[in-house]
């Protein structure tokens, strides 16, 4: 039987592994696009945009990129039809229960943020498992934003800051960023170096609002279904040439 080879197995020579994003974040935009293009359901799209997330995982593991998020699915694409919100939630599910033992092997450590009380019980009940059950690897760290809205996040940490105070367990001018961070969805986890955004829009949409303050963002036209190992390399390549002054002087 005869296997495929990955292209770009190893990290194209022309990178400097030490100059490698540590985290990237990813908006996984124009599935929907890719299966109209080919007169398919949206919703082959997004079984498509599974596999090339799949192989981003596997590929930032390979180059030796940390960290990974992946924006799934966002507060506001409840307004979406109920049958591709369905399709969707249930999508989640059985892919976390597909992958979870490879993952496992592969040592990722799976992390899911949002507001994940309002996600169906049997997703969630898959989300609680995996995060169990990867807790304590020490591979790659993947995460993934499902009912995650940027804003929600701060506000929830506000409140959350906010009735320590009220308890009496801070003080006002206690709070600083360090603190403000604890109480975010995304604590312990570093802020992303590199945002990449496939299908050309050019918004942040409520991602990661905080935690994306100094990242570099990277737009690329191409359809996330069709965003493999090609294309990061060239957005890696691009994130090497920018100059990081993080508000200084070089
Ligand atoms: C945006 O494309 C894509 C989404 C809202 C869903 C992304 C979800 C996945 C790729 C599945 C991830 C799975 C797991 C388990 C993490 P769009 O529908 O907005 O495309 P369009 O802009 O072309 O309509």
């Amino acid at each position: 039987m005869s296997v495929e080879p990955v292209t770009l197995q190893q990290l194209p020579t022309d990178l400097n592994r030490n100059l490698l994003p540590q985290h990237v974040a990813v908006i996984m935009d124009g599935n929907g696009r890719w299966a109209k293009n080919r007169a398919k359901p949206r919703i082959i799209g997004h079984q498509k945009g599974v596999d090339a997330l799949k192989d981003l995982l596997r590929c930032c593991k390979d180059w030796g990129i940390p960290a990974l998020t992946a924006y799934a699915f966002s507060t506001e694409n409840w307004g979406r039809p109920h049958s591709e919100v369905q399709f969707l939630m249930t999508l989640f599910e059985r892919v976390l229960r597909r992958e979870l033992q490879e993952m496992k092997q592969e040592n990722v450590k799976i992390r899911f943020v949002g507001n994940l009380l309002d996600l169906p019980n049997s997703l969630r009940q898959e989300i609680d498992r995996s995060m169990e059950d990867t807790k304590n690897n020490q591979g790659i760290q993947f995460t993934v934003a499902t009912n995650y809205g940027g804003r929600h996040e701060i506000i929830q940490a506000c409140q959350a800051i906010a009735t320590k105070v009220e308890q009496g367990y801070l003080k006002v001018a206690e709070i600083n960023e360090e603190i403000f961070e604890q109480h975010l969805y995304t604590q312990g986890i570093p802020h992303p170096d590199l945002l990449i955004r496939t299908s050309g829009e050019m918004r942040i949409s409520n991602f990661l609002l905080w935690q994306m303050a100094y990242a570099e963002i990277y737009v690329t036209t191409t359809l996330w279904p069709d965003f493999d190992r090609v294309e990061f390399h060239k957005a890696l390549a691009t994130y090497q040439r920018r100059e990081r002054r993080f508000g200084k002087v070089k």
